[in-house]
């Protein structure tokens, strides 16, 4: 076995995006493509020297020959130790656990997330810190401008190593530790939960549909609604992985998960149901005839966790990201505690949950999680509204109904534009962001602008900002319109359009969410033209 050193040249292209380096797969195939950028990570990662790094997918297309390819490559940058998931599979939350459990020194994680899968479809690659969060941007900026300066990468040139054999191998001076991909993250999840509730709950007669969307949480939610809860056995969907996702596109909102949201209108629909999307790290909550938003879904959370045996000793604080709905911030300030505001993107949580200063956090982009891992978390999700309805007893639609009751409702929307030029869409915002500062004092609709910037982050704990985070035109607590360019598309650029209306007058707590945000979405269109700027008479996607 020997190291080999291969001269290559730069790509251009290698820049982070929200969640790691995001391509179609024909541009991860090209010649060195996908070693330059790990080679960029481990000159950048000294600390992996000698170390432990865990590494894992969520089984797409290409998974496993990356796989073999990051291996070798660890071997011949120094690594002492590789964790890697059975089959090379991992889902996002689980190789956080790992990380964070086996004191490894980082991880690779091999994910497009929930964008389509196959030969035509994406790969992607991020990497992961100690403690198991994503690697901040300062460090990804920096591997992103050595990618475009490198001219050698190191291999070891050696066969295969065995994915499917669980136990220890060696490979050079690399000790590679194939791993069962859920014992660990199962027990985690039997720690936090009332277990033995869920299951007197369930065996009550009560159900759960969970849809693994043939992405990689189908085995974990096999493995704990069934096989440890005793969910019926047709609860978990769609539960096999496969390569290309069965042709799907497995993210989990109301557009691409219409059959489970078609179940739970029907006369059919089990007490909840959810759904996880490629790489397990987002999830959507459905009651019985109804949807929870995921800003719902969080404030819902937040005010019940307390009752569950992983957070009895209560909550230290709360986070959101921007143009997440800020139902959230009134459980935190009933219970007084700590709400924080961060910029899109999980990482942006990381410090304030390795500081202790928030317990539980989410997205609008269907994600949710709490300070057992350093990632949003699918399966959590499920598993926490399980067990508030097994010791609530309570259905969903009156865990919600009595939220609104006593907070208020948040109406809440996305609109999404997609695949617009990357110039155009770069324009509008500029256009949008330069009429800011006369929109203060303005009203529109009944509504008078408090506050219109764009926003900008300083991390409470490391000092570090960032800034251009979107721009938010805000009406008091009354609604929000919030623009922002999305960092997770593939290709051309995604404006992200958000509408936030609050109302908590009882008799307007059962709004249809579309005509609640109608008078909102009109003011966005007079405000930012968005329409005549994007040259797209209405948003692709609406969520
Ligand atoms: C990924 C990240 C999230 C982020 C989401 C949306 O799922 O993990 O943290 O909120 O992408 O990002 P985007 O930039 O596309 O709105
Ligand atoms: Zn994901």
């Amino acid at each position: 076995m020997t190291v080999r050193e291969i001269a290559t040249r730069p790509y251009d292209d290698q820049k982070p995006g929200t969640a790691g380096l995001r391509k179609s797969v024909a541009v991860f195939q090209q010649p060195h493509y996908l070693e330059n950028f790990l080679q960029s990570i481990f000159d950048n990662m000294p600390q992996w020297s000698a170390g432990t790094v865990v590494i894992g997918g969520d089984g797409r297309y290409f998974n496993r020959e990356a796989i073999q390819t990051a291996i070798a490559m660890a071997a011949a940058n120094g690594v002492a130790h590789v964790i890697v998931g059975q089959r090379g599979h991992l889902s996002t939350p689980a190789a956080s656990h790992l990380i964070a459990k086996r004191k490894a020194d980082g991880g690779l994680l091999l994910t497009a997330s929930h964008n389509p899968a196959g030969p035509d479809g994406d790969f992607g690659l991020k990497f992961s810190m100690a403690g198991g969060g994503q690697a901040p941007e300062a460090l990804t900026d920096k591997v992103y401008a050595y990618s475009c300066e490198i001219a050698h990468y190191r291999i070891l040139e050696a066969g295969p190593v065995d994915l499917d054999q669980l136990g220890q191998q060696s490979f050079g001076g690399l000790r590679v530790e194939v791993v069962d991909p859920v014992d660990d993250y199962a027990e985690l999840m039997q720690s936090l939960f009332d277990f033995d509730r869920i299951r007197a709950w369930l065996a009550d007669g009560h159900s759960v549909c969970f849809d693994g969307m043939h992405a990689i949480t189908g085995p974990y939610a096999q493995r704990i609604l069934v096989d440890m809860l005793g969910a019926r056995a047709d609860s978990v969907i769609n539960g096999t992985p496969l390569e290309d996702f069965g042709g799907g596109h497995p993210d989990p909102n109301l557009i691409y998960a219409r059959p489970l949201v078609d179940l739970m209108m029907s006369a059919d629909a089990p007490d909840l149901a959810a759904a996880s999307d490629g790489d397990g790290d987002r999830n959507m909550i459905l009651g019985r005839g109804l949807f929870i938003s995921p800003g719902d879904s969080l404030a819902m959370l937040a005010a019940h966790l307390d009752k569950l045996p992983g957070y009895r000793q209560g909550l230290a604080g709360v986070a959101r990201s921007m143009p997440t709905c800020r139902a959230v911030d009134l459980v935190a300030a009933a219970k007084g505690i700590e709400a924080h505001e961060t910029p899109t993107g999980w990482k942006f949580f990381c410090n304030l949950l390795d500081a202790g200063r928030v317990t539980i956090c989410g997205e609008e982009s269907f994600g949710t999680s709490s300070m057992h891992v350093r990632e949003k978390d699918g399966v959590w999700a499920a598993l926490a509204w399980l067990n508030v309805l097994a010791e609530t007893g309570q259905s969903v639609a009156e865990i919600a109904k009595a939220h609104w009751a006593s907070y208020g409702r948040h109406y809440f929307a996305r609109h999404d534009y997609e695949g617009l030029d990357s110039d155009v869409a770069k324009r509008l915002i500029a256009a949008v962001q330069s009429a800011l500062p006369e929109l203060v004092g303005q009203s529109f609709g009944g509504w008078t602008v408090s506050l219109a910037d764009s926003f900008a982050y300083t991390d409470p704990i490391d000092g570090s900002s960032a800034s251009n985070q979107g721009l938010r035109i805000v009406f008091g607590n009354a609604a929000r319109i919030i623009l922002r360019l999305s960092g997770t598309g593939t290709s051309g650029a995604t404006l992200r359009l958000y509408l936030e209306r609050y109302e908590k007058d009882t008799d307007k707590l059962a709004w249809d969410v579309g005509e609640a945000l109608a008078p909102l979405a009109a003011i966005a269109e007079q405000i930012g033209s968005i329409r005549s700027r994007s040259g797209r008479d209405a948003p692709d996607v609406v969520t």
